[in-house]
């Protein structure tokens, strides 16, 4: 073994229960007496959450290609001031979304060129997750959970219903073109039978 921590990304549609499986995967590796390190994104660092702010008010009047940058450019300070430095003491990263909602979202989403994606994950990101678990839910129950959740809906949020459909298409497409790095999780089910879906594709990854 390297010196060199674990990284983890969570994909998902809204409502996936990202948030949810994350306390789950903190808790199990935690009681093995790992590091646990845990982030969001968009965000993640200050300057990460300023980004944030901007790119979920829904009063912002974004160009997708400007939505695109900001995904990045707090993308770029995330590995830089936290992932890296977090991965060479050891630790184990766990990241609620990474690059690959850049391409669900703004590629599959949007229709950005998935070209130009992919030129910007190779300097702007640099490095990609060793293990991404795709939590898969049906659109219309993903959005009724994040509904029932209350609050105002972001300006990602209030997309329409093809939007994330197109952002679910392309995330099954990407999970079905690198097998290795991502588990796919059938996230429709109750909460107690998802966190052990993930917590069994976690034991098989490794043991893989
Ligand atoms: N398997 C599940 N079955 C039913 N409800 C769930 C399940 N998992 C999570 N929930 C509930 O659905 C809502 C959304 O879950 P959660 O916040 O974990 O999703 P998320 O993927 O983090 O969403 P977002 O993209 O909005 O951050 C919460 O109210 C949560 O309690
Ligand atoms: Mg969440």
């Amino acid at each position: 073994m390297s010196a060199r921590g674990l990284f983890i990304s969570i994909e998902g549609g809204e409502g996936a229960g990202k948030s949810t499986v994350i306390a789950a995967l903190r808790e199990a590796l935690q009681a093995e007496g790992r590091e646990v390190v845990l982030t969001r994104e968009p965000g993640g660092t200050p300057e990460g959450e300023a980004i944030r702010a901007l790119l979920l008010d829904p009063g912002s009047d974004l160009a997708p290609e400007t939505e695109l940058l900001l995904m990045f450019a707090a993308r770029a300070q995330l590995v830089r001031r936290l992932i890296l430095p977090s991965l060479a003491r050891g630790a184990v990263v766990i990241s609620d979304r990474f690059t690959d909602a850049s391409y669900a979202y703004q590629g599959g989403g949007r229709g950005m060129d998935m070209g130009r994606i992919a030129e910007l994950e190779r300097w702007a990101a640099g490095i990609r997750p060793d293990l991404t678990l795709l939590l898969d839910v049906g659109v219309s129950q993903g959005l009724a959970r994040a509904r029932a959740r209350g609050g105002e809906p972001d300006r990602i949020e209030r997309e329409r219903e093809d939007f994330f459909q197109r952002v679910r298409d392309t995330y099954l497409a990407r999970a079905a073109a690198e097998p290795d790095r991502f588990r796919v999780v059938d996230a429709g089910r109750p909460p107690g039978e998802v966190r052990a879906a993930v917590l069994t594709a976690l034991a098989q990854w490794r043991g893989r």
